[in-house]
């Protein structure tokens, strides 16, 4: 995640029900006897967990089960997020960088903010990584061409069914995406269905959500975060939005994002079609009835 030769310490935290589990984890972290690995700290206490740490990989959330109202599960990860924003701006390093995983990511995301105004707001994203990932494996799985030669999809919006996959600027093999895939049907339909749905895809398929292609996607993220994008490509990233594109400002959006010396930037001056406008509207919009939502519940537990 941070390279190949930058030791880390592994900090783990998980809730007192899974204090078991978390044992065997750490466990098979010593046995596997990673070379890079210089620690493992495993808790079921925040106070313990988030002391000092550099980066942190938010994977606690409280899903949706049957029959709960969406307010009762925003008014949960309101809960859980407003602690780890007390514990993280109180004991981590302080130029901590955070990546949220747990659902809903961008909203989680944006309570942590709202809830850790000395954590600056650049060092606060959530993961859209995955979709991203997700839109190039469908695209080297269509064309038959190797993942490493397909570059610059977009993820834009939420971390949700409403994300709008953008092949509008993807290559493939340095060609356009629409040229060599050569079917704008497939491309505006069932290939956008499926980056949206995948989540649910692989939860039906296995009983549990995405867990390998989550870790490996949280890697990439933190990994061009801190030690930077490659020249000529850019990665989806939940960040702060500034308004860039028509996004709504002060919601976490996911844009295509360059990164260097530790540092994101949004990429400027894409065209986008009316069809793509109209979806980052869709997407913006559900982002900023989610944060209402989210204000609400913080509201009533204040
Ligand atoms: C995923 O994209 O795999 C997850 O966010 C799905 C989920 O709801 O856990």
């Amino acid at each position: 995640m941070l390279g190949p030769d930058q030791p880390v310490i592994l900090h783990m935290l998980d809730i007192p029900p899974a204090a078991g589990a978390l044992e065997g984890v750490r466990m098979e972290l010593i046995d596997a006897a990673f070379p890079l690995l210089h620690g493992v700290v495993a808790t079921t206490d925040p106070e313990v967990a988030f002391a000092g740490v550099d980066y942190a990989i938010l994977v606690g959330g409280f899903p949706r089960k049957a029959g709960m109202e969406r307010k009762d599960v925003m008014a949960k990860n309101v809960a859980i997020y407003k602690s780890q924003a007390s514990a993280l701006e109180r004991l981590a390093s302080k130029d901590v960088k955070v990546v949220v995983v747990a659902n809903p990511a961008n909203t989680n995301a944006l309570i942590l903010k709202e809830n850790a105004p000395s954590i600056p707001a650049e060092n606060i994203t959530c993961m859209t990584r995955l979709d991203h990932n997700r839109a190039l494996g469908q695209l080297s799985e269509r064309s038959g061409v190797h993942i490493s030669k397909i570059k610059n999809a977009i993820i834009w919006g939420n971390h949700s069914s409403t994300q709008y996959p953008d092949v509008n600027h993807a290559t493939i093999d340095g060609k356009a995406a629409r040229l060599v895939i050569g079917d704008d049907a497939y491309l505006d339909g069932e290939f956008v269905d499926v980056v949206q749905q995948r989540g649910a895809a692989i939860i039906k398929a296995r009983g549990l959500s995405s867990a390998l292609s989550a870790g490996s996607s949280a890697c990439d993220h933190i990994r061009d975060w801190v030690l930077g994008t490659k020249a000529g490509e850019w990665v989806s990233m939940g960040v702060l939005s500034d308004g860039s594109y028509g996004a709504p400002e002060g919601i976490m959006f996911s844009f295509p994002c360059t990164c260097k010396d530790g540092k994101w930037e949004i990429v400027q001056g894409l065209t986008l079609d009316d069809r793509s406008k109209e979806k980052l509207k869709v997407t913006g919009d559900e982002l900023v009835e989610e944060k209402a939502l989210a204000m609400e519940c913080l509201g009533e537990s204040a």
